[in-house]
């Protein structure tokens, strides 16, 4: 290669691929040679000299060194990053559910052909997260990593909760600014964030994480009305991907789901599309990063974060950015959501009816579940009663089984929410 001069590929140019492209032009060190696309004909912000629809014209590329994937998805993204890595090639990606899926296979690769992957724009667009965790917090032993890691999520929520508008027109507008996945059911049915955070769970806890063991809830369940009525228990509910590792055990305790968080928290302050990583290890304690989640100049912030970084080690070096390999690792061994301890928000929907509240009691105390707080907030037209509870730390798996006694005595539970 010419000394100086980086020639890279990209695959994609779409939101994150345009924002790519247009922040590169003010660096004159990097070259890109081409960019393979779906669609060649549909119109675009950016130009650029070669285009292809044949992704692997980049990736069998004899004269590219890099190559920049934020096509997203698995297929046909794996097949053309292996056969890039085997043409020796670095890789930056933006891909989440192929790393999340596919990183062993991927960094095993990589490894075997000493290339590098970078993937700081995987995981909460603008922030940088991973770099930092595997640089300047590399001497922590971490208990936790949590985070608000999806900015469609987030947006949505925000906006259905400050413009009190539909969840249709928020997820609309979520779209429109570039937020929102091509299919938007990875955002909003926590896909997105599960992908996210086992991906930090990896670099965190240095474990092989199986997605298939990750507990997952999204957003679509979630009303208005919860969010009105967590509010007035004085709490915000956010779509949230918890990592922490089960006190005195070799376990780890993942999963993604809505929580009801203290209005007095600070992650409670994250809203509209901003994302934000909290991690607890020592020495360090706790520290919180925060910053923009997802869209265009964020997002591509971080995949030329990457870029650059190879390009400056790149004419000097046979073993680039040595500490981004990832070396091999153990599965982690994984808690079932069943065996997780939390307190819960559940909204019920019961007939009006002398002694529901009653029943209600004595079912979770039956199940081992102490109450916290229990309302009914007034009689509806079709002579229902919206009840509202709260209990205290109590056994997932005792939560369940309250909840089919609740069934059983035709007692409708609308919706239950994780409280931290
Ligand atoms: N769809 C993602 C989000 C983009 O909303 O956060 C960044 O991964």
């Amino acid at each position: 290669m010419e000394k100086s001069i980086l020639k890279i590929g990209i695959i994609g140019l779409g939101t994150v691929g345009t924002g790519v492209v247009k922040t590169l032009k003010k660096f004159n060190n990097i070259k890109i040679l081409k960019a393979a696309v779906k669609n060649i004909n549909k119109k675009r912000d950016v130009s650029l000299d070669y285009i292809t629809d044949d992704p692997y014209e980049i990736a069998n590329d004899p004269e590219i060194n890099v190559v920049v994937e934020v096509a997203g998805g698995v297929d046909p993204c794996l097949d053309v990053l292996k056969t890039a890595i085997k043409n020796k090639k670095h890789i930056v990606t933006a891909n989440k559910e192929l790393l999340a899926k596919f990183g062993d296979e991927i960094f095993n690769l990589a490894n075997e052909n000493n290339v590098t992957v970078l993937y700081e724009a995987a995981v909460a667009g603008g922030i940088p997260i991973i770099g930092p965790i595997k640089t300047t917090l590399r001497g922590n032993e971490f208990d936790k990593v949590v985070g608000i890691l999806n900015g469609t999520t987030n947006y949505i929520l925000t906006k259905m909760e400050t413009d009190n508008l539909s969840y249709a027109d928020c997820l609309k507008q979520a779209q429109e600014l570039g937020y929102a996945e091509t299919d938007p059911t990875n955002d909003v049915e926590g896909f997105d964030t599960m992908f996210k955070t086992a991906i930090l769970a990896n670099i965190v806890f240095h474990k092989k994480i199986d997605l298939s063991k990750i507990y997952r809830e999204g957003i679509t369940k979630i009303s208005i009305d919860d969010i009105k009525c967590a509010k007035e228990f004085g709490y915000k509910i956010k779509l949230m991907g918890i990592a922490k590792k089960v006190q005195n055990k070799d376990v780890l305790d993942i999963r993604v789901h809505p929580v009801l968080v203290s209005e007095k928290s600070m992650v409670s302050g994250i809203n509209n599309a901003t994302n934000t990583v909290l991690l607890e290890g020592f020495p360090v304690g706790e520290i919180m990063f925060t910053g923009p989640g997802a869209g265009e100049a964020p997002t591509a912030s971080s995949v030329v974060g990457d870029i650059l970084a190879i390009a400056s080690e790149i004419s000097y070096t046979d073993t680039v950015l040595p500490y981004s390999r990832v070396k091999p690792q153990d599965n982690a061994i994984q808690q079932d959501i069943l065996e997780t301890k939390n307190s819960y928000y559940i909204a019920i929907n019961a007939q009006n009816a002398r002694g529901t509240i009653g029943t209600i009691g004595t079912i979770c105390a039956k199940n081992n579940i102490n109450l916290q707080s229990i309302i009914q907030k007034g009689i509806k037209e079709d002579n229902t009663a919206q009840i509202i509870v709260i209990t205290e730390t109590s056994l997932e798996a005792d939560i369940q089984n309250a909840l089919s006694e609740f069934k059983n005595q035709n007692i409708e539970v609308t919706n239950l929410i994780r409280v931290i």
